[in-house]
Parts: structure tokens; sequence; C-alpha cells
């Protein structure tokens, strides 16, 4: 087992005309269980794929616990990779399917047996080890093919991509756990693509976010939801996303239209005057029956009842928010308190949102 990383990997499908993947170095850590987060077409698979060495990259090195692997295949790399739909030999039996990868590396029978009922005693799988993997319901192939994937011991890697969208949702919670179980168990390091924050969220030890070919963030799932880095890691994180409003800085003051919203904290010193977006997220939105800062004056357009928590509509100077609140905490207040607030500039967060001195907040 061993660190993969990726040295100024970048790939393009059209001969450098556009990229997939923009060059990036990132290490992915021994051991840790990593969720690969971002919407559709952001280059997920891509990035799998060249470290698997399915894809060769078209610049950059990939390197396994140092050594350089850019131009090995697949076998040659020692990782195994789950795919979105299952990969299995139809005819073969389930105990087969998953003694395969095993067998194929000389394991000695005892153990190649020890760790087939392991795994399927773990996946759900022990009373089906004796039937023909082509007489399985799709869902269950799939759950073959995870299998599969983690039987192995001494891999460097298991890669998931998007392993659970054929399976229905109350078995995919199951799974999730198993999965983390596994992984305790084994202590690979597991990449885990999906374009689900859920899913994201509840597996992960870290989370990466790609948009557009490149990593906008990564980190612990609590630190995406508290401290987004990029204003699409606060709209893609988060149910419903980081309320958003145009602002500007005017010698450390942020004005949402002719509103005085609170005081700029650049996160690198001063903040230089000029156009900001500022980022609220739902949660530390307070609807207050009087002025408090940092804050603005707003008026209740509606409420949606959603049993633990109320969605409450507010209509600003600068757009709409959305609050999340407790039951019964709605009302038709005319201002808003954000307990926490972000400033970005160019999407890049560059600092937060303080009380206005004087303002007895
Ligand atoms: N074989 C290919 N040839 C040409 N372009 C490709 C190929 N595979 C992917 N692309 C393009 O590269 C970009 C990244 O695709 P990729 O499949 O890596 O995204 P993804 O994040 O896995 O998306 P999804 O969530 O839909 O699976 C997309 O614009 C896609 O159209
Ligand atoms: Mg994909």
């Amino acid at each position: 087992m061993a660190d993969i990383t990726l040295e100024g990997v970048g790939h393009s499908y059209d001969g450098g005309r556009t990229h997939a993947l923009n060059p990036m170095t990132w290490t992915w850590s021994d051991g840790r269980a990593y969720a690969l987060l971002g919407p559709s077409g952001c280059g997920k698979t891509t990035l799998l794929n060249i470290i698997s060495g399915l894809i060769t990259p078209s610049q950059g090195r990939v390197l396994l616990g140092g050594r350089d692997v850019t131009g090995l295949p697949p076998v040659a790399r020692n990782i195994a990779q789950v795919f979105q739909f299952p990969v299995l030999y139809e005819e073969m039996s389930v105990y087969d399917n998953l003694a395969f990868p095993l067998r194929n590396r000389k394991y000695p029978k005892a153990e190649v047996d020890e760790r087939v009922r392991k795994v399927a005693r773990l996946l759900g799988l022990e009373e089906h080890l004796r039937r023909r993997s082509r007489r399985l319901d799709p869902g269950r192939q799939q759950i073959v093919s995870l299998g599969r994937g983690l039987v192995r011991s001494e891999v460097a890697a298991v890669l998931l991509d998007e392993p659970l969208t054929v399976i229905g949702p109350a078995l995919k919670w199951t799974l999730r756990s198993k999965l983390k179980e596994i992984h305790r168990d084994t202590g690979h390091t597991l990449i885990y693509v999906t374009h689900d924050q859920t899913e994201a969220l509840t597996f992960a030890d870290e989370v990466v976010v790609l948009k557009d070919g490149a990593i906008v963030q990564s980190g612990e799932p609590a630190e995406l939801f508290l401290s987004p880095a990029h204003e699409f890691v606060g709209h893609f994180i988060g149910s419903p996303g980081m309320n958003v409003l145009d602002a500007a800085v005017e010698r450390g003051i942020v004005r949402v239209g002719s509103a005085l919203v609170g005081r700029a904290v650049g996160d690198d010193g001063a903040l230089p005057d000029g156009p900001v977006r500022l980022g609220v997220r739902p949660e530390f939105v307070r609807i207050s029956p009087f002025p408090r800062s940092p804050g603005l004056r707003a008026g209740v357009t509606g409420v949606d009842r959603m049993g633990s928590y109320h969605l409450v509509h507010a209509r600003a100077a600068g757009g709409d928010l959305v609050a999340k609140t407790d039951p019964g905490e709605h009302g038709t207040a005319e201002h808003l308190h954000f307990e926490r607030a972000y400033l970005f500039r160019d999407q890049i967060r560059c600092g937060t949102l303080a009380a206005l001195e004087g303002s007895g907040a």
C-alpha cells in the first residue's frame, strides 16, 4: 500500500483543444477513504481511469509509492476498480467470480476460500455463492462486482466509480456502511466517485470537490460545510445550497445595494475595495424582529414546512434568500442576521463578514 501522487497530471481527449482534466498536482494518502465529488462531466471518471491506468494522461506523471507507473497498464498497478455497472463472468458462480481475482494472483486455496467467504458475509452474498451470476438481479450482480473489487488484501487502492447507481435507496445505505466497515478492516486507500453529496459526506474521511476538470477544495465533510473555499462548494454542498448576494467592499464595509451589512475581514489581511459576492448558508440566517449586525433588512415572502425544519423565503435589497429555521422560529420579522457569512471574489473565498462596530451586536 502506498500514497498515490499525481504530478502535473492533465488530460485532453481532443489533442489539447480542450481539457477534461486541467494539469494538477495532488496526493491521495495511503489508507484514507476519499469521496471524489462533482457534477456530471467534471472529469471524475477521467481522473479515476488515469489512476488505474485505463487512460494514459496527455501530460504529467502518476506515482505509486514514489514509483513512476505512468506508462504501466492496469494489471501492473495492483489497483482494483469497480465500475458503475456489473462487470462479471455471467456463466460463473458467484463464488468463482469472487475467487477469480485471487486465483489469478495465485493465492493459496485456503486463503481464497477464507477471503471469498468473508467478503460474501460482509456483503450479504453468502446464500448466493453457488448461484450462476447471470441468474441474479442487476442490483445483486453489482454487489458481486463490488465484492470482486474488495476481495484482494494486497491492493494499493480500490477505486469505485459511482458503484451504487443501480442499487435501490434502502440497500444503498446498508452497502455504504458495509464499505466503511470493509475500509476500516482492510485499510485500503479508497477513492469513491459520486455526484451525490449525501453519499460523499456520509462515506468519506475526506471529500475532494472537482469542477470543470480542477480540484476546487478538499477537506472533511464539516470543513466543506462550515468553510467553503469556493462559491461552487457553497452551492453544491448543502441542501439548499448557500445564498449568494452581489455586494461591494468600500473602505472595509460590505454593502448590498445601499444597505451596510457588516465589516469585511480579509482572509489575508485588509480586503481591497471592489465588488464581492456575499455567501450565507441557509443554516446561518436567523430571522430577527430587530436589526442585528451583520445582517440585512428583508421581508418574509413565504415558508415551506419541511417537518423537522422550515425554509423561510425572504426578499432583501440584493435578492432573495432562504433561511433554514426551527419550526416556529419564523414570522413576519423584518431583519435577517447572518451568524456566519463569507466573501468571494472570482469565485474564490477572500474573507468573512463581521458585525459593524458600534452596532451593539
Ligand atoms: N472517451 C472520450 N472522448 C472524448 N471526450 C470524453 C471521453 N470521455 C469523457 N470525455 C469528456 O471529458 C469530460 C469529462 O468526462 P468524465 O466522464 O471524466 O466526467 P464525469 O465527471 O465522470 O461525468 P459523469 O458524472 O457524467 O460520469 C466531459 O466533457 C466528457 O464529455
Ligand atoms: Mg463518470
